[in-house]
């Protein structure tokens, strides 16, 4: 029986890619570890407990915890370490920047020597188009895993360090690992000071969606889901020492983001409200995530226009979800 030792699965991406991982494999086992901040919520894993508690099992902890993370391995002899555990909100890295550096950089080494004493058999670091840097909006580039690191914010600049560190300890210390670095990721179970469920939120509670004036900034959009199936591959496929670039080659400027809302929801643009960007704010990245579709056979799968809608209509569902949440929202946007 394989057994995966996920970090911060508690979070977006972590709880999804458990669900993902238990409904696929009929014999795999799951420890989440996973320290519960702000943006950590069991309540996106109910189903996964009512569902494969038998084969899942949650535990709160720290990743800088190193001795805690080394007895777990001990116990739990996992085949596979998965570490999405970080803070990740761009924002919030411009108020409390010490957080953001504690915990994705040391936060990683520790987690790291603690799979190296515990002789782990595999690191997967999950990782964010944004370590390299931003293009301008005309730029026919696109980021390959050749690129050179140029973060250019406390939060990716954090990233752009834990990824150095795990490469570090495979080099060095001989622990087998692997990164991946993906484009924006859209879904259900997003903590709502994200763009897409923090403007889905604002109109379902009678606000307008505060778009920063630079609302042609753009990103590249993926369904967590499909992110969800290049981590598998990675694991299962990828080459050891390796980073993959995985992205959908899908752009949306923030406008058209916050005009795909309304139009779910039935809205007009008298419900759209221009704010001054958060300091950095970056233009555009772009990821050539060739590699993995050549080499893995990896391709997304879900159709955006579809997905997009259906995302926007689980919030709106889901208020049970992500009312509790709204109290925990850390940042004000229109505060630049
Ligand atoms: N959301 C995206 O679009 C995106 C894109 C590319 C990469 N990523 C990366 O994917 C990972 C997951 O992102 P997300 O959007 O799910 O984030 P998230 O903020 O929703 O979840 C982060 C989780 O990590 C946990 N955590 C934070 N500090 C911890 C610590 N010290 N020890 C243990 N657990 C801790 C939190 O409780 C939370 O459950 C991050 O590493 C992020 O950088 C995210």
């Amino acid at each position: 029986m394989t057994t995966l030792f996920v970090t911060g699965g508690a979070g977006f991406i972590g709880s999804n890619f458990i669900r993902y991982w238990l409904s696929t494999y009929s014999d795999g086992r799951i420890v989440n570890y996973d320290l519960l901040t702000y943006a950590g919520n069991l309540a996106s894993l109910q189903d996964v407990e009512e569902n494969y508690g038998d084969r899942y099992t949650f535990v709160r902890g720290d990743i800088q915890n190193a001795d805690l993370t080394r007895h777990l391995f001990e116990d739990h002899r996992p085949d596979y370490v998965v570490n999405f555990a970080a803070e990740s909100h761009n924002s919030l890295a411009i108020v409390n920047p010490s957080a953001f550096f504690q915990t994705n950089v040391v936060g990683t080494q520790k987690l790291l020597q603690a799979a190296a004493d515990a002789q782990v058999p595999r690191f997967h670091h999950i990782s964010t188009c944004e370590v390299y840097g931003d293009l301008a909006l005309d730029s026919d580039e696109s980021f390959s895993e050749e690129s050179p690191y140029r973060p250019r914010t406390p939060y990716n600049a954090a990233k752009a360090a834990a990824d150095l560190a795990v490469r570090a300890y495979g080099h060095t210390f001989g622990l087998p690992v692997t990164l991946s670095n993906c484009a924006n990721n859209f879904g259900p179970y997003q903590f709502p000071e994200k763009v897409i469920p923090f403007f889905v939120v604002r109109l379902l509670t009678g606000q307008k969606m505060p778009l920063y004036k630079s609302s042609q900034n753009r990103r590249e959009w993926l369904h967590v889901d499909d992110h969800c199936r290049a981590i598998d591959l990675v694991l299962k496929k990828g080459e050891i020492g390796e980073t993959y670039n995985v992205g959908s080659g899908i752009e949306k400027d923030v406008e058209t983001i916050a005009d795909l809302i309304l139009d779910a929801l039935g809205m007009d643009a008298a419900h759209k409200t221009y704010v001054d960007d958060r300091p950095g704010h970056d233009r555009r990245y772009l990821l050539d995530s060739s590699k993995i579709r050549t080499q893995l056979g990896w391709e997304p799968q879900v159709d955006f226009a579809q997905s997009f809608r259906d995302t926007v209509h689980w919030y709106r569902d889901n208020e049970a979800w992500w009312r509790p949440l709204l109290k925990k929202i850390q940042v004000r946007e229109e505060g630049w």
